[in-house]
């Protein structure tokens, strides 16, 4: 049997430590490989799919992932709702470092990356609908698991995506606000939109590592980033299990 759904991990989630491992699969698809392996994971009673997005090794910068292979192969392997985890910086009081976020709106600034699969030619011109770029069921399941397992969870938030992979200037992060950001990460774009061009059921839950840049006095550091990922990433983890775990015992069906 194959899983519905499929956690894509980023920064600090390269693996599931704890899974019981089922099967790996590396699919190819018209569009080259997949980031890593696609493992099928069974934990707490449920089957999903894992992918890292970054592959296993964490070896693929945010502006080289091969976002339509991703999420290819993961259609391919039978998935239909996806739950992203995507690391970011906070902007506004809401999103210090540790907060982890529902984002329920995206400002693309990416650029030069294969951002669609209707290219033209044989692959057709088509124009998704992305007004509502998240999957309402989606953030409505994961905002329930909040507050099973009693998690601080900001239930709204605007997602700029940046092309990385460096980090951003002060005045970046100043024109970002403006713009009514509230997080800003590298991996949000293009993986929503080719996800919606599939067909496939989309969130994403964030987890908040540093103050962007010029919104707290010195240089973001690695290390303080990681800080906060090794302390707040058993905590995402932990709402993701739940959620899938409940999405699998519902029979996740896709939205209509
Ligand atoms: N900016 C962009 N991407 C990020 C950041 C940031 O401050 N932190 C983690 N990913």
């Amino acid at each position: 049997m194959s899983a519905v759904i499929a956690v894509i991990g980023g920064t600090g989630l390269c693996d599931w430590v704890g899974a019981e491992a089922l099967e790996s699969l590396t699919p190819q698809t018209p569009y080259g490989a997949p980031s890593a392996a696609l493992r099928r994971l069974r934990f707490g009673g449920a089957e999903f799919l894992f992918l890292a997005r970054h592959g296993d090794e964490h070896g693929v910068p945010p502006h080289r992932v091969n976002y339509r292979a991703n999420l290819w192969a993961l259609r391919e392997s039978g998935a239909r709702s996806v739950l992203a985890v995507n690391a970011v910086g906070g902007i506004g009081e809401r999103y210090g470092a540790g907060a982890i976020v529902l984002p329920d709106q995206i400002i693309d600034y990416t650029y030069g990356r294969d951002h669609t699969f209707f290219d033209g030619g044989d692959s057709g011109v088509e124009h998704i609908d992305f007004t509502e770029p998240y999957s309402a069921s989606l953030r409505s399941a994961l905002a329930d698991s909040a507050r099973a397992c009693q998690l601080l969870l900001v239930e709204e938030g605007v997602y700029g995506a940046t092309q990385g992979p460096r980090l951003e200037t002060a005045a970046e992060v100043r024109r970002m606000a403006r713009d009514g950001c509230d997080v800003i990460g590298m991996t949000g774009m293009p993986e929503a939109a080719l996800a919606r061009e599939l067909g496939l059921e989309y969130a994403s839950l964030c987890l908040v590592v540093n103050p962007a840049a010029g919104l707290a006095p010195g240089v973001i550091t690695m290390d303080d980033i990681q800080a906060v990922i090794d302390s707040g990433m058993e905590q995402v983890k932990q709402l993701l299990a739940d959620c899938v775990v409940k999405l699998a015992v519902a029979g996740r069906k896709p939205d209509a």
